[in-house]
Formats: C-alpha cells, structure tokens, sequence
C-alpha cells in the first residue's frame, strides 16, 4: 500500500499550474490503474471540460446500500520551493512520517478506501456495501466543472449514502468526524495608477500611489474589534444555539497546541467569540496575497504603476456565497482610492455544509472509528472548506459523512506537508468496519438527504 501510494505522490499533479495538466491526467490514470488492482471491476478517467476526474465502481450486490465516495487527486502548488527540506514530488519517509505535496491532502485517504476494498476482498471475498468511487482532479483549483459533472454522470453517481474522505481529526488520540464545512469566495483586487512606474522623486506627491490606495483599502476591511466592516456581512449568520454551543465546548481543542501548530505569536480575531469559534462557526474575511512596485534587493525609487491582491472569506450558516461576493466587490469599489482605477474580480465561490450528526451513517462512522481508536469520535465543524460537498448532498440528495484522517499539524497546502502512517493504518482498519456497518443498516441507511445547505 505504502509502495503505491509513493509511486502516486511523485506525480506532481497540480491542477493550478497549466504546464501540469498532463501530471494531472497521470496522476488519474494511475489511480483508475490501482482501483482496478484493488478490486473495482469498473474504473475510468472521466473527461471535465479541465483536468480529469476518476471513476472507480464495484457492485458487489444490488440489494446492499450503495457508497458514493468522494476525494480528489489533484494537489496544491508547492511554493516557497525553498522552505522544503526534501523535494514535494521526491516522497521520504522519516519515522512515521511520509513527507511529500498531496500526502495528507487528499491521496493518503483514497489509499485508505483501496486498501479497506483489498482487506475486504482478502478476507471474505465480498465487500459489504456497494461502492461508487468519484475522485477529482480540480478541487484545490475551486472544482471549477464539478457541477457539469454530477450532471452529466448522474445515474452513473446514484447512491444512498455519500462519504466524503477530504478532511482529518483533531489529534493521533482525538478521533474526530466532521458534520460542518465552511464556504468560500475567492476575489482578486486590481489598482492601476500611471501607464507605467514612475520616478518617485520627479512625479512623487503628484499622483496617486496604487500601492498606497490598496494598502488603505485593505485595512479598512476591519475594524480594531477585529470583526468585517463590509455592510451586511453578518446578516445571515446563524448564531450558534444552546445545543451547539454545548457541542463546542465537548470538543477537546487546546488553544496553546493550535497556536503551536500555526507557530503564530498571538491569537487574534473577531472580538467577542473564543479562537475555536472563530474558525469553526464564525465567517472570516482575509487577504491570501498583494504584489506591486519593487520587491527585489536594495532600494528602487519609484511610484508603481499597480497593485494586486486577492482575498477570500470563508462562509457558515446562513450566509449566501453569491450575496457575499457583491457585497464585497461593492464595499470596495465603494471605497476605492481616489486617483486610481480599482476592479474586483470573483474568482470562485463554494457553499458551506451542515451535517446532521443522528443520521445513521453518521453513527455508523463513529461506531467505525471508535472501535479502531478506543474513544468515540468528536462531531466537529471544520474551518475549511470543499465545496463539491453541498452539490453532492443537494444535487444527487445524499447524506454526507466526513471521514479522513489528516492531523492538524500535517501541514495542508505549506512546505513539508507529511501524512502520519499510523493515522493512514488506524484509518483502513476503520473503513473497513465502516463498509461493515454501512451493510449492516441495509435499507435504513437511505434516511432522508443531508442537512440544509446554503
Ligand atoms: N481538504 C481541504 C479542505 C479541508 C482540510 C477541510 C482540512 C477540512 C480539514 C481541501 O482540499 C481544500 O484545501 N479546500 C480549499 C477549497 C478551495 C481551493 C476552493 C480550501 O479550504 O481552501
Ligand atoms: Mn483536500
Ligand atoms: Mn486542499
């Protein structure tokens, strides 16, 4: 298991990078190559209108519940190169620990669902359940055709139940499942001042500075109660009630450990709500990157001629990625620096999920994970997100489980990213007692839909 998922981490298939697209299309028809080695009959690249996704099906029998599983196996860019202490796409393993770019997020969970159908297959010959694997190849890159898809292959996608393999837990001895994702959108922010870079002792204090204008802009985001100043940002947030409240505070999240893990120096954020609040049921409005002028060595002398910046926000319960993303785009434009040109760009927007945590396959899960870890696991909300999810419930109708085994710390999208093997190991004994209690609730598993999405 281990041997193959090295040979799949050396294809570097990122989707945001062009010049990767053909890794992209590797990395795929790798996968479609293993999941017909593990034991699914069926398995097939499947065209999008960008990087392609894979199709793995095994119908063991028509009458048993049948298992949508989702993942993806694209992964994200590995910049600052630098900060690498071995290659992203050259995988090491150094104790316990497999280091390499997409080890955690997300092919060490669909090397866990191989390898669960393997052990199956091993020891009965059967798997409990009927399978239907969909694993993309866009989703770092916002799954951009993800919709089409579920559209196009719709009857092919039929399930009663879907489980998603694309997030973790809260710790090696905190096994946790998570009931709550939250949305995104992404925009990117232009100021343009003169055609070109000027002398900033012949023209400087005449005309205004686009890095100066963004800067203004930027900060104006928020106010020193740390929370967004755009107008009706917080309008639809559901404040959390009695029971969940209760739930937050059953979870074992340790502020020093996190902040630790984010080897940041303080912990700040919207006044008012605690920092595991904050991430989890509190929406966030954040700048990801701004360039402009001279950034090399020494000193340049000049008025630059633009500035960049993108920001994305992250979405809960009840907000509308859709009513964010003007309101946002507005409030800048609203209040763009005078002397300048200023436009705002969406770039991709994502819907957040809530789970119900009684739905049986919910309960199955956390039967299923309980018995591999010893304790049963933490139903938590996630501060990421993975928009495909809420197509995945709304669009087909399904329930969705969260079930991955990632660790807070395994560096998801920064330099050394690594997956812990202990974690993969507990997890394949895992889904393969959960296909075993999956089987077991036969019919009752197709217990109404997922919980509301936005
Ligand atoms: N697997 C992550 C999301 C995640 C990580 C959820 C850990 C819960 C725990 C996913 O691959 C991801 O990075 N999603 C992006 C979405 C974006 C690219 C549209 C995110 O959250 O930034
Ligand atoms: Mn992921
Ligand atoms: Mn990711």
């Amino acid at each position: 298991m281990v041997e193959q998922l090295v040979a799949w981490l050396r294809i570097p298939s990122i989707s945001a990078d062009p010049e990767r697209a053909a890794d992209v299309r590797r990395s795929a028809e790798f996968l479609a190559d293993a999941a017909r080695g593990a034991g699914f009959p069926r398995a097939e690249v499947w065209e999008t209108g960008g990087h392609p996704a894979v199709f793995a099906e095994r119908i063991e029998d028509p009458s048993l519940p049948t298992v949508l599983v989702y993942a993806h196996h694209d992964v994200q860019p590995v910049d600052p190169l630098s900060e690498w202490t071995s290659p992203p796409f050259e995988p090491v393993i150094v104790g316990d620990e497999l280091r390499a770019r997409g080890a955690v997020d997300d092919k060490q969970n669909v090397c866990m669902h191989l390898q669960a159908v393997r052990a199956h297959l091993a020891v009965g010959g059967r798997t409990p359940v009927n399978l239907r694997l969909l694993v993309e190849g866009e989703e770092e890159s916002g799954s951009p055709h993800f919709d089409d898809l579920l559209r196009s292959h719709r009857a092919e996608l039929a399930a009663d139940v879907a489980v998603i393999s694309d997030t973790g837990m809260l710790g090696p001895e905190a096994p946790a499942l998570t009931i709550g994702l939250r949305g995104l959108v992404y925009w990117e922010v232009a100021v343009s001042g003169p055609a070109h870079d000027l002398h900033s002792g012949l023209y400087g204090g005449t005309v205004a500075n686009p890095v100066l204008g963004m800067a203004a802009l930027l900060a104006g985001l928020h106010g020193a109660d740390g929370r967004v100043t755009v107008a009706g940002f917080y309008d639809a947030v559901r404040e959390p009630g009695p029971e969940e409240r209760a739930a937050i505070a059953a979870v074992p999240f340790d502020e020093p450990t996190f902040m630790g893990e984010a080897g940041s120096p303080a912990a700040v954020g919207e006044a008012g709500w605690t920092t595991y609040e904050r991430r989890t049921v509190r929406p966030t409005l954040d700048a990801c990157g701004i360039w402009g002028g001279y950034a090399g060595s020494g000193a340049k002398t000049i008025i630059p001629a633009r500035c960049g910046a993108k920001l994305s926000a992250r979405l809960v319960p009840d907000q509308d990625p859709d009513v964010i993303a003007e309101l946002v785009r507005r409030h800048l434009l609203e209040r763009a620096p005078a002397g300048l040109a200023t436009s705002v760009a969406v770039l991709s927007r994502g819907r957040w999920v809530s789970a119900p945590t009684d739905h049986p396959v919910v309960q199955a899960a956390a039967r299923a994970v309980a018995a591999v870890w010893g304790r049963r696991p933490s139903l938590v909300r996630e501060g990421g997100s993975i928009p495909p999810v809420a197509a995945i419930a709304e669009e087909l109708g399904l329930a969705c489980v969260l079930f991955g085994v990632g660790l807070p710390d395994d560096r998801f999208h920064a330099p050394n990213e690594r997956l812990r093997l202990e974690q993969l190991h507990r997890g394949v004994r895992a889904a393969v007692r959960l296909w075993d209690e999956v089987g077991a609730l036969g019919p009752a598993v197709r217990q109404g839909a997922n919980g509301r999405t936005a």
